[in-house]
């Protein structure tokens, strides 16, 4: 099975819980993981043999948060082409800010420029709805598996 990359940016942790908890998830089904803290990322490259899940909230006016915005911009400058690799995105943010998720709509425009593939629709979890956003997060990948499983790209 395909080794499981997962990357989160977080202002006040949610997104690093969430991102802890469904690795764990991931394991459990069998997978080979790999959780990169933020400060890890500087010139990685998602492996395209591999898969890359981006957990991401959103901060200010649908702006990236601070801790993962240097990997963003690297990525955006650098622009790798990326073809093969299949990506996932998980998205929390608060349905009373204009710019819902607008930090992971921003990856999603950024990985589709690189060329990569979604593997699923994004997950955007609005605070407004639950105080749990790991949760949520864990039933998501039920939905992840089946992706998985189907698009072969375990
Ligand atoms: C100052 C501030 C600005 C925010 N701006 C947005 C925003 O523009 N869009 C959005 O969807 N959520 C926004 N949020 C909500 C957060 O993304 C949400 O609370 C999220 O769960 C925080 O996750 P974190 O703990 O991983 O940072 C904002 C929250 C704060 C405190």
């Amino acid at each position: 099975m395909k080794k499981v990359n997962v990357v989160f940016g977080t202002v006040y942790g949610s997104a690093q819980f969430t991102a802890e908890t469904i690795i764990k998830t991931i394991a459990k089904l069998g997978f080979s993981t790999k959780l990169w803290q933020p400060n890890e990322l500087q010139g990685y490259i998602p492996a395209q043999d591999e898969l890359l899940i981006v957990v991401c909230s959103t901060t200010g006016q649908g702006d990236i948060p601070e801790d993962i915005a240097p990997w963003f911009n690297e990525l955006k400058t650098n622009a790798p082409y990326l073809p093969s690799l299949k990506y996932s995105l998980i998205g929390l943010g608060d349905s009373s800010y204009e710019t819902f998720c607008g930090a992971i709509k921003q990856f999603d425009e950024l990985f589709t420029e690189l060329g990569a593939k979604p593997l699923l629709d994004k997950l955007e979890i609005d605070a407004c709805e639950t105080m749990e956003p790991e949760i949520e997060a864990n039933t998501w990948i039920a939905s992840w598996h089946n992706a998985v499983t189907s698009a072969n790209a375990a």
